[in-house]
């Protein structure tokens, strides 16, 4: 036997030779593995543990950074009651102000908490403008739905705002020509501030997911989520729901001076929670709020916030 091999065997009690060196060199290599594998252990983890720290000081930034006024309410009146009272003082201070407004359920206590304040003579409409957000198309102006019918029911034929001053987009007839007069008319008078409801997809006005942030006047298709959503008011029945709409694009909504955003029920926090997680995605338009330059109000009630 060489010098070298007898280095790396020893005898056994039966005479046969067992390896030495080998043996070690064995528990050496698997020691290394050990390490190797601790090491690489440790090295996802430091990692992980670094990404998630720059997510959450990322999260922090955004927030500290955010225009947003997140505002929990107890419940559907007190979010109408705080939306009215900030929509009241923008009044105030500004008795001509360009107000952007919005139909649906959801503003419909805080449009009955601003008639109360015009007759408690705490607030007048006598110099406001006023531009809506959206229209169906494809019913006339007079139908009971139509958002001209609403917005008379719900608040112009019981303020003192000078029908004049009242526009909302015109659903019927030259859509193309529609959409430039209301384009420009948003050109034309720079809205102060814009009350925006919620779709439960997280639409804004009729900007339906997929819609590009930098749009302005357009016409569009309702998806079926917001058919199927809107069907309350056409006596639950789908096929009576318009399948197009005109509406403010998400460039005229961005374009505002402040945003007011009111939401209620658990049917809205998934989208709420898009917003208020600093998300920026096509696909849940709201969340265009994000980018902002301005003032954001977001004021829900507790459901709408469980997901928060
Ligand atoms: C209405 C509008 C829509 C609604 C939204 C939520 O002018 O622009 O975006 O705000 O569909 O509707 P409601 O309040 O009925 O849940």
């Amino acid at each position: 036997m060489k010098e070298q091999d007898k280095e790396l065997s020893e005898l056994n009690e039966n005479g046969k030779e067992i390896p030495l060196k080998q043996d070690n060199s064995e528990k050496v290599q698997d020691k290394n593995k050990f390490f190797s594998f601790s090491k690489i252990l440790l090295f996802i983890v430091v990692g992980a543990i670094l990404i998630f720290g720059i997510i959450y000081i990322i999260k922090i930034y955004k927030k500290m950074n955010s225009k947003i006024e997140l505002i929990i309410t107890e419940n559907y009146d007190e979010m109408s009651k705080k939306a009215a009272d900030i929509i009241a003082d923008i009044i105030k201070k500004n008795p001509n102000a360009h107000l952007g407004l919005a139909t649906g359920g959801t503003p419909i206590g805080l449009y009955k908490e601003l008639i109360n304040k015009y007759q408690n003579k705490e607030i007048s409409f006598k110099n406001i403008k006023t531009f809506n957000l959206d229209e169906y198309c494809d019913i006339p102006i007079d139908h009971k739905q139509s958002y001209y019918t609403y917005m008379q029911n719900n608040l112009f034929s019981h303020i003192d705002i000078d029908p004049k001053n009242t526009f909302i987009p015109k659903g019927e007839g030259d859509i193309l020509k529609n959409i430039q007069e209301y384009e420009k008319l948003l050109e034309k008078y720079k809205i102060n501030m814009q009350l925006l409801g919620i779709g439960s997809n997280g639409h804004i006005g009729f900007n339906e997911p997929g819609t590009k942030f930098d749009m302005g006047v357009h016409q569009v298709l309702l998806t079926q989520n917001t058919i199927k959503d809107n069907a309350r008011f056409f006596d639950d029945d789908i096929d009576q729901v318009p399948k197009k709409a005109i509406t403010m694009g998400i460039k005229n909504i961005i374009d505002a001076e402040c945003i007011i955003l009111v939401a209620n029920g658990e049917n809205k926090a998934d989208a709420i929670k898009s917003i208020m997680d600093g998300k920026i995605d096509i696909n849940i338009p709201a969340t265009a709020l994000n980018t902002h330059k301005g003032k954001v109000y977001i004021i829900i009630d507790k459901k709408a916030a469980c997901k928060l």
